[in-house]
This record gives structure tokens, C-alpha cells and sequence, in this order.
């Protein structure tokens, strides 16, 4: 049989589907390249796993809290579990401790991974047709590509220099509403946000909480690269300031445990209200629909995650310095190494820029010519060097112009010297 790709769903035509796919298979093509493409923790953590050993200080927690015998314990990793996880009680804990969060068990749902919580956080609000989702721009690329497979309409809200267009929101919600619509909710990554490693300052955080409760809106937060920020220069996150439950979480464990386990979580206390009168969370819908989606996030993976968060006194920002600190060294190297192979003056193309934000995983440069797949291919073939391209993570084509560099992934070395085949790179092709 032989049909067209017009009678497949229409997400599959969009290039933001595409965007991991590529860079993997870019990274396959050229695997002695320099990549500064991959989002993915450092390897170097790979030493400090045990994932036996973490799976059985999970079971030992889990039989003595349950009050069942060791072999009882050990049939929760055999069978499916409930659909709202297993570790939701360490989960919760974890946030208590490292935010003061205070949530219930209840309100969390382990997912697959931040992406399911994204998903199933998009299903649950948008009614399609009717709601829209606005995201700030540039976004990453996970919330536009699952707000596209399930035909939900995003409208694009723009960085600013303090972090967001607030006016610019306004004017969207004012627009769905003249449209006989509504914007329900905003995805926004308060903390060196990917890829602009942007982070909204207190004030902004306070004025956002505010906007969103006069124009009746929802907050999705994703703080996947928080942990990263320098000792002592950490701001609450959204979902600590917020006292009127506006503030869905958006959480994973890739970053700072590992993201191989596909382990991640939604916090969703909001009330939903039912047709009978009777209340529910709206985590309790979430674990509903993950019912029909992944039926439940792995229990091996869970308890994994679990054991390694029992043996950091329960706490994910005790687990996640040792690892501040590689990414603060890294994209510190990754700054200087740009500022050393790149001097202003006749050693940099006009044209060529980069931000320098202060944690996360990367840093943003804007070219004075397209930073498009032709270039990249350009790039990594003759120089051995890779990066993403930027114009996924725009919704309205601009960003063209724009790259990102990952420093998460690479060593000292490398970085320096990747960074010093870019710059000759950029010598030989910017005008
Ligand atoms: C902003 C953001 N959120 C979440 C994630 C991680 O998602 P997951 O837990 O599905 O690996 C990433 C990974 O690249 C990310 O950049």
C-alpha cells in the first residue's frame, strides 16, 4: 500500500518534528566532530551511578514505608504501578526541600520524562480550536512540537531584555478573545532558558504571576536548567511564588540524574471542578490521560531515580552541585574561548555576536549570513565542528540568523579547540 504524506497527520510534515532526528543523524554522519549540538548532560557523571545499588536503597525506603516484606517491595518494579507513579511521595519531598514548595503527593504525576508532562499538560487545558498556548520565543523545541502533534495553536510572545513582552501577551489574549478564543496558558522557562539561556529577574517573575491571574491564564514553568546557577544567585522558581495555583511544573530528572531513565513529572494542584460537583486535582486528569498514552512511567526507572534522590537526603539540588559546577566551568571556558578566538576587531566578522548568560547550557550567536543546515554541513564537514541551528525554535521564521552552542557535553579541551575551528570558520565565510 501507498498513500501521500496530505493523509498522515500534518505534524509530520513540520520541521520542528524533525529538529532531534536531524541533529542525531548529523552527529552520526560526522562522529569526530566537535559537537556543541547535544543538550545532554556531561558523561563524566556516568561514574556515579549504580543503578543497582539505587534501585535497592528505593526498595529498602519503599518496604519499610509500605510495610511490606522485601520480596513484596520488589514486585512494584515487576508490575505496571499507577498511572500517577510511584516516587511521587520523594518527588514532592525533593521539591519541599530544595524550593519549599510544600505540594502534596497527590498533585504530582511522574511522567515519561519532562516531554510527557508537556504532552499531557497540553491535552488536558487546550480544548482544540479554542484554546491557544503561547510560548516565549525562542522556544524549545519539545512544547512546540507537542502542541503540534495534538493540533493545539501556539502564539509566539517575544524575549525582552528583562525577559518578556508583556504587553505583547496582552495584546495576544486580547486577540483570542476578540477571536471568540483564549490564550489558557504560557509556557516559559524562567531559569537560562533553552536556548536562550535568558532568566527572568524577581520583579519580572512577581508581574508575570500578576498578569496571569488578571487575564485568567495558566503558567506552564519548565526549569529543567535551574541547578545550573552560580552558588547563592538562585531566584524562586514561578511555582514557589505562586499562592493562587496558576503555576503548573514542568519538571525533569534528564539533567541533573540521567536521561537515559526517562523520568520527569508534572505538578498540577489546580481544582478541577466536575459536572456532579465533586472536586478533583487536575493531576488527576493528567494520570488519566497517561493511562491512554504510556500507562505508566517505568517502576525500574522510577525507583533509580528514586534511590539516588534517597541517598542525597532526598534532595535534587544536593544531587545537581557537583554537576553546577561542571556547566558553570564549561560555559565559562566556552565564553572565554569565544572572547579569546573571536576579539573584537579584525579577528570578528561584522556581524558576529553571542549573548552571555550566567547558567545553563548554552549560548546563543547571531551570524551576519544564514546559520542554516548547509551551513552546519559546511561546517562540520571542513572544520569538524557541529552546532544546532536556531530557526526551530522560532515560530514565525526569524531566528535564521541565529546558532546555538552546547557546553554541556564536551571537555576542556575540546571546547577550546572547537571554538577555535569555529572562529576560523567564521572568518573564512562571513563577508
Ligand atoms: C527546556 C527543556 N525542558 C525539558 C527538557 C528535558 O526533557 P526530558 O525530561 O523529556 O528529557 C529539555 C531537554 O533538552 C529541555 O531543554
Amino acid at each position: 500500500m501507498r498513500f501521500t504524506r496530505d493523509e498522515l497527520h500534518g505534524s509530520l510534515a513540520d520541521p520542528v518534528l524533525g529538529t532531534i532526528g536531524f541533529l542525531n543523524e548529523v552527529m552520526a554522519r560526522y562522529p569526530e566532530a566537535i559537537s556543541f549540538a547535544p543538550g545532554a548532560p556531561h558523561l563524566t557523571h556516568l561514574g556515579d551511578f549504580d543503578l543497582a545499588r539505587h534501585v535497592e536503597s528505593y526498595l529498602a525506603y519503599a518496604a519499610e514505608r509500605r510495610g511490606l516484606s522485601p520480596d513484596r517491595a520488589r514486585h512494584l518494579l515487576y508490575e505496571y504501578g499507577p498511572s500517577r507513579g510511584l516516587i511521587n511521595d520523594l518527588v514532592a519531598r525533593a521539591l519541599d526541600l530544595d524550593q519549599g514548595l510544600g505540594i502534596s503527593p497527590d498533585a504530582v504525576v511522574v511522567t515519561v520524562g519532562a516531554q510527557e508532562a508537556m504532552l499531557l499538560t497540553l491535552r488536558a487545558l487546550c480544548r482544540p480550536g479554542r484554546d491557544l498556548v503561547a510560548v516565549v520565543q525562542p522556544c524549545f523545541v519539545g512544547i512546540t512540537g507537542a502542541a503540534r502533534l495534538l493540533d493545539i495553536d501556539l502564539v509566539a510572545v517575544d524575549e525582552t531584555a528583562d525577559g518578556i513582552d508583556l504587553d505583547g501577551l496582552r495584546t495576544a489574549c486580547r486577540a483570542a478573545r476578540a477571536d471568540g478564543r483564549r490564550v489558557r496558558a504560557l509556557y516559559v522557562a524562567p531559569d537560562f532558558a533553552n536556548p536562550s539561556g535568558t532568566v527572568l529577574d524577581l520583579a519580572t517573575r512577581r508581574r508575570l504571576l500578576d498578569f496571569a491571574a488578571r487575564e485568567d491564564l495558566l503558567l506552564l514553568e519548565d526549569n529543567a536548567y535551574g541547578f545550573t546557577a552560580a552558588p547563592g544567585s538562585g531566584l524562586p522558581g514561578l511555582k514557589a511564588l505562586d499562592e493562587d495555583a496558576r503555576v503548573v511544573l514542568l519538571g525533569t530528572f534528564a539533567k541533573v540524574c540521567l536521561p537515559g531513565a526517562r523520568v520527569g513529572f508534572a505538578v498540577a494542584d489546580q481544582t478541577v471542578c466536575t459536572a456532579d460537583g465533586s472536586r478533583r486535582l487536575l493531576a488527576d486528569e493528567l494520570a488519566a490521560l497517561k493511562n491512554m498514552v504510556t500507562v505508566n512511567t517505568s517502576p525500574i526507572s522510577q525507583a533509580v531515580i528514586g534511590g539516588m534522590l534517597l541517598e542525597n537526603g532526598g534532595s535534587l539540588a544536593a544531587l545537581g552541585r557537583d554537576r553546577a559546577t561542571l556547566y558553570q566551568r564549561n560555559l565559562g571556558l566556552l565564553l572565554a574561548a569565544l572572547d579569546r578566538h573571536l576579539p573584537p576587531g579584525a579577528g570578528r566578522p561584522a556581524g558576529v555576536s553571542w549573548n552571555r548568560p550566567a547558567g545553563g547550557f548554552f549560548v546563543r550567536m547571531r551570524l551576519p549570513i544564514p546559520a542554516d543546515t548547509a551551513l552546519l554541513d559546511e561546517c562540520a564537514s571542513r572544520y569538524g565542528v557541529l552546532w544546532t541551528p536556531m530557526d526551530q525554535f522560532y515560530l514565525d521564521g526569524s531566528g535564521a540568523d541565529e546558532l546555538r552552542l552546547s557546553c554541556s557535553y564536551l571537555d576542556p579541551e575540546q571546547i577550546g579547540e572547537g571554538v577555535a575551528r569555529l572562529a576560523r570558520f567564521l572568518r573564512e565565510v562571513c563577508p
